[in-house]
């Protein structure tokens, strides 16, 4: 058993595993209807428990999609409905139940902790669907969108993000580390990634390259990564923030200081960080992106219930 909490804590050899996993799955579906279970069933009878504490669209479809596909089912709870929710329940005795009910837990969270504390009391894997510090099942999809794309490892291209120092940008940031590839950081002075993320870098003896021009940022990239100014339940003067992110929208303009052959992915939902001529060009590959999410978590929840080959 494996959980899958942050792509940092995870070796790169188990990584690219999940991906050739991920790859192999999705070119053997392509005549399959959505809820058609993959030969084998390897994860048949097994019931995968979601949590979240936040809103969800595709984290929730997609791992739904993925469990099913593997043979499995899965069951969604709202934080509110349970007894933890409202204190009236022990976060360990919470977690005992859902390991006796359940197989694996999705949780997302507006607190890091409680990954760590449910991580504690299970016996059974928990995924990260979306933390303050971590979105690592979204970047780890978007490493496969980008080569399933560009035909070549991800150790040969060069990424820019383009926004805010984020839970997304984090998870990429390992990714970088992880995979090996050139990530150039564009986000205004003041919004640079916190220090324990360039820290963790550093000890890992890799660099990320960190600008506040966003035409310096893309320069030579070949794939433009983007999310919301304003994440969710994030505590900000709103306005004030928007306003110093004024600078870093990805247009047409700031896209043509990319490779020609550029292409722009975005986890969505999507704020106004992005215009509209952009999102719906033909560089624009977020519906690829999302419907990828797939395919690659039912590779790690493989990987989390020790079925990866
Ligand atoms: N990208 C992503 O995680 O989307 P949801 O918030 O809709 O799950
Ligand atoms: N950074 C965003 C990602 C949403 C999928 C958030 O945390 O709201």
């Amino acid at each position: 058993m494996k959980h899958f909490i942050n792509l940092k804590d995870i070796s790169s050899k188990d990584l690219r595993k999940i991906l050739v996993d991920a790859k192999k799955r999705k070119n053997k579906r392509k005549k399959l209807n959505t809820l058609e279970v993959d030969k084998g069933a390897p994860l048949r009878g097994k019931l995968l428990i979601q949590m979240f504490e936040k809103s969800s669209l595709r984290t929730r479809l997609s791992f739904y999609l993925a469990i099913k596909q593997l043979g499995g089912g899965t069951l969604t709870l709202r934080s509110n409905e349970l007894h933890l929710g409202e204190g009236g329940e022990t976060l360990e005795d919470t977690a005992k139940i859902l390991s006796t009910y359940g197989d694996g837990f999705m949780l997302r969270t507006d607190k890091d902790e409680k990954i760590e504390k449910f991580k504690k009391y299970l016996s059974i894997p928990i995924i990260n669907g979306l933390s303050p510090s971590s979105h690592a099942s979204q970047v780890l999809s978007d490493i496969f969108t980008v080569e399933e794309i560009k035909k070549k490892p991800i150790s040969r291209l060069n990424i820019a993000w383009i926004g805010d120092s984020n839970n997304v940008l984090n998870s990429l940031i390992a990714a970088s580390v992880k995979f090996n590839f050139k990530l150039n950081i564009g986000c205004p002075r003041n919004y640079k990634p916190k220090k324990f993320v360039l820290d963790w870098v550093k000890k890992n003896k890799k660099k990320v390259y960190i600008f506040n021009y966003a035409k310096k940022a893309v320069s030579n990239c070949d794939v433009i990564f983007s999310d919301k100014v304003i994440s969710l339940n994030d505590k900000v003067n709103k306005r004030k923030k928007l306003s110093d992110f004024k600078k870093f929208k990805i247009t047409e303009n700031l896209i043509s200081h990319a490779k020609k052959d550029c292409i722009f992915l975005h986890c969505l939902p999507r704020g106004s960080e992005v215009d509209e001529k952009v999102f719906f060009s033909n560089k624009s590959k977020v519906w690829q992106q999302a419907l990828n999410r797939v395919h690659v978590q039912k590779s790690i929840l493989l990987y989390c219930f020790g079925k990866l080959g």
